[in-house]
């Protein structure tokens, strides 16, 4: 599947207007293997091959040539022996055709193209790769070893070639704006991570695995033809952040921390997180914990509009999450310096949220700082405030998650309680009793509008009432 043939051609056009210059490298992604080379991992084309040329095969190249206005496809025709395999396809003519890309060449024609560009001391703009396979791949085609990290691109006689961070930003500022088919796809994503939430909610019990949740959630998606955007996280012990084990049988009194979403046939991803009972209700501990996390989120979505940095709105997330747990006797102090001190990273030590679009973690490879923060700014490094993903002033089209989250991590509790961290902050002799605690997170999907926000896709249970009346059957997703 693919958008019109247009959109390719607009965005071709733009990023060669940004670039101004130079040839653009894009690497499609080949299948990867996971033990022996004929088995393998579900193909996944790379999200900036799609963006650009919404080609969703492997084995594919493709060059924007802007000096000599060409914009070729490299790829190989099947043979006989793939399609006794794979069965047929289009040619890559066919295929090419349908977004909007004329020349077509075969695979081992990429060197000599690419020896050309170097032998005119062309500069040669490429992505930071995140495949081992793309990083051999280009050390080949460039005859230098490969960075992984953004820098200056490449230009024939450099003792090694880096990613091109004008590329990156220049991307980035185009794919951070999401146009209205994106945001279109990205509900749909987000409107099967809706049902796979409502799943979970509605059957965990007492006596259950959490594989028994993870299985069925990834089924809902693989179902509606979907596959998932992430590893699910479905673990009653949501103080790990990433819990992927699968392995604890879930109790009466347990929470249920579900962190999931599914990714669609035009590869936009949801990513929703629901804490819940796994019995019949939270227990009164619970409920005032994620009372306070629910204030928190709200506090998020009602001050997220167009101008205000997302780094604010973490901050302000904080301090809300302080003012909380200052009422059950955890924290103490100002508020609002505690959060600036980054003392609540105690209890949210990630980010509020990060982009989100074709990568559930939008363009994560091209380093976040490029994507979630302004041109040449650098992250915060303490604690905290250094998993801020995204900290930049919010613009209309961008797509992101709202993900606050309150954690009781016995390790980091005991590691600041002998350090004597923030202790004008954090009421240690209290904590001890809560070290069993786990944690707990709601995360939704919004996008930035002209004038303010809106909430992406049908509301999942949020509050309390609705996640019981989730559980009783009686509640539907809404607008
Ligand atoms: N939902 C997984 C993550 O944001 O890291
Ligand atoms: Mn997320």
């Amino acid at each position: 599947m693919a958008f019109s043939k247009e959109i390719y051609e607009a965005r071709r056009a733009r990023i060669e207007k940004a670039m101004g210059g130079g040839l653009l490298l894009f690497l499609g992604n080949g299948i990867a293997s996971f033990n022996y080379p004929d088995n393998n991992y579900q193909f996944r084309q790379d999200s900036t091959f799609l963006y650009f040329f919404g080609l969703d095969y492997e084995g594919l190249a493709a060059v924007i040539d802007i000096d000599n206005n060409k914009t070729i496809v490299f790829g190989d025709e099947l043979t006989i022996d793939d399609i006794i395999w794979t069965g047929v396809q289009p040619t890559i003519a066919e295929k090419c055709a349908a977004v909007g890309v004329t020349e077509t060449l075969p695979m081992s024609e990429l060197a000599n193209y690419i020896n050309a560009a170097k032998s005119k001391k062309q500069p040669i703009h490429f992505i930071p790769p995140y495949r081992g396979h793309t990083i051999l791949w280009l050390q080949e085609l460039l005859g230098v070893p490969v960075n992984t990290a953004a820098g200056d691109a490449f230009v024939a006689g450099m003792p090694v070639a880096t990613p091109s961070l004008e590329m990156c930003y220049n991307v980035a500022d185009m794919r951070n704006h999401k146009a209205s088919e994106e945001i279109a796809e990205i509900e749909k994503a987000i409107n099967i991570t809706v049902k796979m939430h409502c799943k979970a909610v509605q059957m965990v019990q007492p006596g259950m695995n959490e594989k028994d949740i993870a299985a069925a959630v990834m089924e809902v998606a693989l179902r509606e033809g979907y596959y998932y955007s992430f590893p699910t996280i479905a673990t009653s012990h949501g103080q790990t952040l990433h819990n992927h084990g699968y392995i604890h049988i879930l109790n009466d009194g347990d929470l249920l921390l579900l962190d999931a979403g599914a990714e669609n046939e035009m590869h936009y991803a949801g990513d929703l997180t629901t804490t819940m009972p796994v019995g019949a209700d939270y227990t009164s501990r619970q409920k005032d914990v994620y009372n306070v996390l629910i204030n928190s989120y709200k506090t998020a979505t009602t001050m997220i509009r167009p101008g205000i940095t997302y780094r604010e709105v973490h901050v302000a997330v904080w301090a809300k999450i302080a003012e909380g747990l200052k009422a059950l006797g955890l924290m103490k102090g100002d508020a609002m310096e505690a959060a600036e001190a980054g003392a609540v990273a105690m209890f949210m030590p990630h980010g509020l949220g990060h982009m989100m679009g074709m990568d559930v973690h939008d363009m994560e490879n091209y380093g976040e700082v490029y994507v979630g923060y302004p041109r040449g700014a650098q992250k915060d490094s303490r604690f905290g405030f250094r998993s801020l993903r995204l900290g930049r002033t919010l613009e209309p089209g961008f797509v992101f998650t709202v993900e606050p989250g309150i954690y009781f991590i016995p390790e980091l509790i005991d590691q600041w309680k002998a350090a004597g961290k923030f202790s004008d902050f954090i009421c240690y002799d209290k904590l001890e009793a809560w070290k069993d605690f786990g944690g707990m997170r709601n995360e939704e999907d919004y996008l930035i509008t002209e004038t303010g926000s809106r909430h992406l896709g049908l509301r999942k249970p949020v509050d309390i009432e609705e996640i019981l009346a989730c559980k009783n059957g009686t509640f539907t997703p809404y607008e």
